[in-house]
């Protein structure tokens, strides 16, 4: 088993490529905290993981919101003692429709949950890899 007690979160790991990757690195042994705002789905990915590593967690949060951001890093944090990998994987598509429709307000929802969110994932991870020296991140598309 390639991350046997690696402790990992997987941000959007409620559904789609997400909920593959979560269930992948279950698979290697590793303790996967699924994040997303749809709690049904969380429930539903959270039992199919369980079914592989009893330790795994789904914890409900917006990435569009930096103070959920912290209170799930902070949890995942309290639960293991440790955080080795952060997959950012959780994004919207945001509006579909010709660009000279959009918004200020579609293009700051965006902004907010596809870079921001990301970007502050990667900060509160990093805090906690630097007190460990040792972590691992990826982001989708890198
Ligand atoms: N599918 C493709 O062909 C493709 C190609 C290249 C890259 N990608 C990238 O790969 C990633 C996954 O793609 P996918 O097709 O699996 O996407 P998807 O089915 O739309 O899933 C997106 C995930 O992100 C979560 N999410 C969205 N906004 C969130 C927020 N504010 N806070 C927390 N979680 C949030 C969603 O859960 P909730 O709605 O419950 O929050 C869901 O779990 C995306 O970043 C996408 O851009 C996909």
């Amino acid at each position: 088993m390639k991350l046997k007690d690696k402790v990992a979160i997987v941000t959007g790991g409620n559904q789609g490529i997400g909920k593959a990757i979560a269930l992948a690195m279950a698979k290697e042994g590793a303790k996967v905290v699924i994040v997303a705002r749809n709690a049904v789905r969380l429930k539903e990915t959270l039992s199919a993981l369980q079914s592989l590593c009893p330790y795994s967690l789904a914890i409900e949060a917006d990435i569009g919101e930096e103070s959920q951001i912290k209170d799930m890093v902070h949890k995942v944090w309290q639960n293991f003692g440790r955080i080795d990998i952060l997959v950012n994987n959780a994004s919207i598509t945001g509006p579909t429709k010709s660009a000279v429709e959009i918004s200020a307000e579609e293009w700051e929802e965006v902004l907010r949950i596809n870079l921001l969110g990301t970007v502050f994932c990667c900060r509160e991870v990093l805090r906690i890899m630097m007190q460990q020296r040792s972590g691992r991140g990826r982001s989708r598309g890198a």
